[in-house]
């Protein structure tokens, strides 16, 4: 029996260990209860100690499998897996603040996370404080302990912004305050932010860990004792991830990392030909050395992942033609699928900000967010091209 760690290829397809004897894919254990022998066999279950499965609210075997998947990816020693990116992400500033707590957060994170920082936490006594992408890390350095967590998103959605995420992870350790990554754009593929020194990573598994548009998943990732923590609250929060979602998600994973050479490739070709379109005034892609902080991405991620955002040379009404002229790119929010998809920040993740909020985290009315599929390279460069051609004159 070999020690070495295995790749993570194999990890996506097996995870770390050899599966029993049996059937050959996890079975869909949809049930959300189990029957016990005695009330021997129960209490024990219930208090833990035989590590059998109780309620589904609890743990479910075909989570389970799952979740041992993902901690092999993202190489934590435990992950809890939830109904969606929200509930991952609600169920951890629960497992850990409460009234009277202080977070600190980058300003520059997906909306629904933003609005939840904004609207929810502070009626319940957690003050939040927001800093700039630039600086976070001296911001959480400086704070001296006084913030309870530290929140960022590298690369961020939807400008794809990048954070130094050791020089987070250790201003955090240095100050005593939990550090929490998401980790959605970038995927374990790409970059591992626990092996940097980042307390929790989370994820809307609904993107790239699926990889299919067709879940709706989140997970939260960590050392067991700040796991444990998430799962208290989150057993009480209830935002329990279905049996067949958790199939469906161990499905998508089985591909990621092959899918991820995929998304690579095509989303690093897109950003290089379309930086040559003078129709198009800016390109924000990691990968690029144009990004300003491409050389922070070069030291932390191996891919650069499938994202990328374009700002066009073009008024709000021709960037929505540039949108419903493209044929293979998807009229559609979300990301991190098979299929490659469109929107517009502006009018979707960030309809409703006044034209200088949208300034501030570096979005205006002609920015197009990409996600970049897994079809033909040149395929979707032509659909570019030929919807340039009839948007912008
Ligand atoms: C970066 C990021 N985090 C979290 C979420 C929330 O995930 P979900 O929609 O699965 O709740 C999203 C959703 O778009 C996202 O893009």
């Amino acid at each position: 029996m070999t020690t070495k760690k295995r790749g993570l290829s194999t990890r996506s397809v097996q995870g770390n260990k050899r599966p029993q004897p049996g059937p050959a894919v996890e079975p869909i254990v949809q049930t959300s209860t189990f029957i016990f022998k005695d009330q021997h066999e129960m209490v024990n279950a219930v208090q833990g100690t035989s590590g059998k499965h109780v309620y589904t609210r609890w743990s479910n075997p075909t989570t389970r499998n799952a979740e041992e998947k993902i901690s092999s990816l993202e190489g934590t020693d435990d992950t809890l897996l939830l109904a969606s990116g929200m509930a991952a992400i609600s169920s951890t500033v629960y497992g850990f603040l409460k009234k009277g707590n202080r977070l600190l957060s980058c300003d520059s994170i997906y909306g629904g996370t933003l609005h939840l920082f904004k609207e929810v936490l502070p009626n319940q006594g957690i003050e939040v404080d927001f800093h700039p992408l630039d600086g976070f890390a001296d911001a959480v350095e400086n704070s001296y302990g006084s913030y309870d967590m530290c929140y960022f998103e590298t690369p961020t959605n939807p400008v794809l912004g990048i954070v130094d995420i050791r020089r987070v992870a250790s201003a955090a350790k240095a100050t005593n305050t939990v550090s929490v990554i998401d980790n959605t754009f970038a995927t374990p593929i790409n970059q591992r932010p626990h092996e940097l020194g980042v307390d929790v990573v989370i994820h809307s598994a609904t993107k790239y860990l699926g990889g299919h548009s067709d879940v709706i998943a989140g997970c939260v990732s960590g050392c067991d004792e700040h796991i444990k923590k998430v799962r208290s609250a989150a057993r009480l929060l209830g935002g329990t991830i279905d049996p067949f979602a958790s199939f469906l998600l161990d499905r998508g994973i089985k591909t990621l990392a092959a899918r991820m050479v995929w998304h690579n490739f095509n989303a690093i070709f897109l950003a290089d030909k379309l930086s040559q379109d003078s129709r198009i005034s800016r390109i924000h892609y990691p990968g690029l050395p144009t990004h300003p902080n491409h050389s922070i991405a070069r030291r932390q991620m191996s891919g650069y992942g499938g994202m990328i955002a374009i700002d066009l040379d073009a008024n709000l009404n021709m960037t929505k033609d540039f949108v419903d002229s493209l044929e293979i790119f998807l009229n559609a929010v979300s990301l991190g699928g098979v299929e490659s998809l469109a929107s517009i920040p502006a009018l979707t993740t960030h309809y409703g900000f006044s034209k200088e909020e949208l300034e501030k985290t570096g979005i205006s009315e002609s920015t197009v967010r990409l996600s970049v599929g897994i079809e033909d390279p040149e395929d979707l460069l032509q659909d570019i091209r030929q919807a340039l051609d009839l948007s912008i004159r």
